[in-house]
């Protein structure tokens, strides 16, 4: 890229304290205060849909997923045409066609933002770097940013507060483990994540996380032992084994995974009243059981409602 021109965008989609955000690209691009902005928006789009029925109108969201999606796909259609504007839908990889950077500048000419679903996180990264509007990440291998803010969203709503709550993350180290990590840290909630031995959150996500959670006086353990995990954790939270991308390892993931179902036995070492959280798909009888899933204390319904209404917070502070 031309230095200049990348001089130029950088300076577009970087994030700065004290600056309104631009993009999010993972999870550490909203600063804490921003975070806590987000969830407090959150709560008045949630409680007042009629509010912001027009907040959004004319502007256009190109989505771009290479990934099949049920919730992020209908919850960030609906989010922009609730707010009064409208998107526009590519499925199949970004760049196999033309280059990458062709479609982002092409983008940028049509439409205020793009929100995508992609295998790797260069991709986000690039498409924000070349379009120069506000890119959201949608997932990608690496991160799944908006599920998070759902979910802590979700939290907030059953507890009240977030300071001095515990998760604990019990299943594969992937994209989802990653931004929990993240979110959990800076927002004050210690975090255990249990995985298979060779299924660890990348080491350098969880060092950051640990570095953040330090920094919010709270703790972050990585550990293969599930119960040690969900000790006295008031949330229990699982994702696939087997993440977009890796279907063909289920089997092999199978053997490896099974003493780290979510199932009553696990639940009943957690905290009496804990909640039991998953991001959905869930494939029932591998990482969670039907049980669980469906108990009183399963809020995974929750989790893919505030989807909508956490979309509807970030939309508004990118773009209005
Ligand atoms: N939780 C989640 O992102 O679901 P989809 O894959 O259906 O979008
Ligand atoms: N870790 C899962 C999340 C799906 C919402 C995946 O990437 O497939």
């Amino acid at each position: 890229m031309n230095k200049a021109l990348a001089t130029s965008l950088g300076s577009v989609v970087q994030l700065h304290p004290g600056r309104s955000v631009r993009s999010l690209l993972r999870d550490a691009d909203l600063s804490i205060p921003e975070l806590k902005r987000l969830l407090d928006l959150t709560q008045q789009v949630k409680n007042g849909r009629q509010r912001y029925a027009s907040a959004l109108r004319g502007r256009y969201l190109s989505l771009l997923f290479e990934k099949p999606s049920l919730r992020t796909r209908m919850t960030f259609e609906l989010a922009i045409k609730q707010l009064g504007g409208d998107c526009v839908l590519q499925t199949g990889m970004i760049a196999d066609r033309e280059p990458l950077k062709d479609v982002a500048r092409n983008l940028a000419r049509w439409t205020d933002a793009i929100v995508a679903r992609t295998y790797s996180q260069e991709t986000i990264e690039e498409l924000a770097r070349w379009s120069g509007i506000p890119v959201v990440n949608a997932l990608s291998d690496l991160y799944h940013p908006c599920q998070a803010l759902a979910d802590m969203f979700t939290l907030k709503e059953r507890f009240g507060q977030l300071w001095g709550l515990k998760l604990a993350y019990v299943g594969d180290g992937n994209n989802m483990a990653h931004s929990l990590l993240l979110c959990c840290a800076r927002l004050g909630i210690s975090c255990s994540v249990a995985t298979p031995p060779g299924y660890e959150p990348k080491a350098e996500i969880a060092a950051e996380a640990k570095r953040l959670a330090r920094e919010s006086g709270v703790e972050v353990e990585i550990t293969h032992d599930p119960s040690a995990a969900v000790r006295s954790a008031d949330a229990v939270y699982t994702d696939v084994w087997a993440s977009m991308g890796h279907e063909s390892e289920i089997e092999e993931r199978k053997k490896v995974f099974s003493p780290y179902q979510v199932n009553e036995a696990l639940l009943s070492k957690a905290r009496k009243n804990t909640v039991f959280m998953h991001c959905m798909p869930a494939k029932r009888g591998l990482e969670v059981t039907d049980s669980v899933m469906e108990s009183a204390q399963s809020v995974a319904f929750e989790q893919a409602e505030n989807r909508l209404h956490v979309q509807k917070a970030l939309l508004l502070m990118l773009l209005q």
